[in-house]
């Protein structure tokens, strides 16, 4: 098999390792996908040179142009460079053995076929020759064609062999599996099962890395059910894992939240690409078990997995590595506010309701609303019909306050400074009560959202509370 290296970069490389008699194959993903014809998501070039990478890629950014910056990354044997949008990293082919317990290689000078053997999977294994006798030529030992034809991911070796070399290759092969709907060949997925405890010797980071591009999947359930029956997920993530299991009580039975979780995350997925409210869908319903209490009159019940949820978030982002900004405090507000617009939708839709919702959720208003309509998994369609009208109806409703309160992004119409100037006082308890009455009064309805209405009140208020204003002309 031939593929076509036309691009001007794969032509001025050949140039290059043809002037210094070396052997240079591009090899990994982006052969993988020109095959697949899919997208290079990242642009990432990878070559392997059977000699030295470092050598090669000083030779080759230079050939591209004076000043181009190469990063060599001694230890590893590899230096890369950027053209454009494309990043090109090299490497000597290498015959590599590891410590068992650390990632630590040690490295010796190989073959191209030693590289391709310890690579991760036959559909990664594909090098393509950069050498203009063989320019395009395919080297395919392992039978990766016929895999990327099957769709099946495969490791060149053992893949007990294969995962000890580096054991985020189990997330990897769920990871592709995943994003290209492949399958994993049994064997493979048998050795996952078997060394899935040496998922704990991977850094966070890396474990984090791979969760995200699942999580980015257009069906991250597929990649989730995978990450389950193979036993990394108990490991990787127990809280999510903990979510699993059905319990029956005098013949009732709550569902399955886990299945339950990552059908909201599949649903979530079909209307956003943001990643954090896809994180927000998958553990919206985290505390239930922590939360759940069988009561005789009613049944199930997970009182409170809302605010008890939210107050998770944090140590799960923190174990995973998981930034501790702004974005895990979005996902928080979503998951605290997740049941919100369910229960105005069930109740009478008052204006106060929707005023308080949209005063809380601000401008993540519209991913709310996102999100509770992506908990509807309902099989039931009429149930589910019901629903989606309700939202609806309370989507209106939000839309017709927001026009007239203009609450989305609350700035108090008094706000505390005024207040201190006012009364002559200092920043205190007062002025919380003075704020707060004037914020609830918004909500309620009881004054519009202005100065002058807010003013009147905060005097009212204020002379209640024993403060009197200060005579500006004296
Ligand atoms: N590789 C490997 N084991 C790993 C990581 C990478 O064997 N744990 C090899 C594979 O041959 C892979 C290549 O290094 O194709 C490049 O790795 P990477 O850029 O991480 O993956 P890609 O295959 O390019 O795919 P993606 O960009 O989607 O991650």
């Amino acid at each position: 098999m031939n593929i076509c290296l036309n691009d001007k970069i794969f032509e001025t490389l050949s140039k290059v390792v043809d002037a210094e008699k070396v052997e240079a194959y591009v090899i990994g993903g982006w052969v993988r996908d020109s095959i697949l014809k899919r997208d290079h998501p990242d642009k990432d070039i990878d070559i392997v040179v059977v000699g030295s990478g470092i050598e090669i890629a000083r030779k080759a950014a230079h050939q591209f142009g004076k000043g181009i910056k190469v990063t060599v990354f001694k230890n590893f044997g590899t230096a890369m460079f950027r053209i454009g949008e494309y990043e090109i990293e090299f490497v000597g082919a290498r015959k590599e053995s590891y410590t068992r317990g650390s990632r630590k290689p040690v490295v010796e000078n190989g073959s191209l076929e030693d590289d391709q053997k310890r690579r991760d999977f036959t559909i990664n294994a594909l090098a393509v020759s950069l050498n203009s006798a063989t320019y395009g030529d395919m080297l395919d030992p392992f039978g990766g064609i016929i895999d990327l034809e099957n769709k099946i991911i495969r490791t060149p070796l053992d893949p007990d062999k294969t995962f000890s070399d580096d054991p985020l290759r189990m997330m990897r092969a769920i990871r592709f599996s995943n994003q290209l709907n492949f399958t994993i060949e049994s064997n493979t997925f048998d050795s996952i099962k078997r060394n899935a405890e040496r998922i704990k010797i991977v850094s966070p980071e890396r474990i984090v890395t791979e969760l995200n591009k699942i999580i980015l999947c257009s069906h991250p359930s597929k990649g989730f059910n995978l990450l389950d029956k193979s036993g990394l997920l108990r490991i990787i993530l127990p809280a999510l894992d903990n979510l699993k299991g059905v319990e029956t009580i005098e013949g009732k039975a709550h569902k399955d939240n886990f299945h339950h979780s990552i059908k909201v995350l599949d649903n979530i997925c079909k209307k956003t690409d943001n990643l954090w409210l896809r994180w927000a869908a998958l553990l919206h319903d985290i505390a239930k078990p922590v939360t759940k209490k069988y009561i005789p009159e009613t049944g199930w019940s997970f009182h409170g997995h809302e605010y008890v949820g939210s107050k998770m978030i944090p140590d799960i982002f923190r174990e995973l590595r998981l930034p501790l900004n702004e974005k895990m405090k979005y996902v928080q507000k979503l998951v605290d506010l997740h049941l919100r617009p369910i229960v105005l939708s069930q109740d009478v839709v008052t204006d106060s309701a929707i005023r308080r919702l949209l005063f809380e959720a601000g401008d993540d208003i519209d991913d709310l609303m996102l999100l509770c309509e992506a908990d509807i998994t309902s099989k039931n369609e009429a149930k589910k019909t019901k629903h989606l009208e309700n939202f609806k109806i309370v989507r209106n409703k939000l839309k017709e306050i927001e026009e007239k309160d203009a609450l989305r992004n609350f700035q108090p119409p008094v706000d505390g400074s005024e207040i201190i100037e006012t009364f002559g006082i200092k920043p205190g308890r007062e002025v919380g009560i003075i704020k707060n009455t004037i914020r609830e009064a918004i909500i309620e309805g009881l004054i519009p959202n202005e100065h002058e209405a807010a003013r009147k009140l905060m005097l009212e208020k204020g002379i209640e509370l024993g403060l009197i204003p200060v005579d500006k002309d004296h």
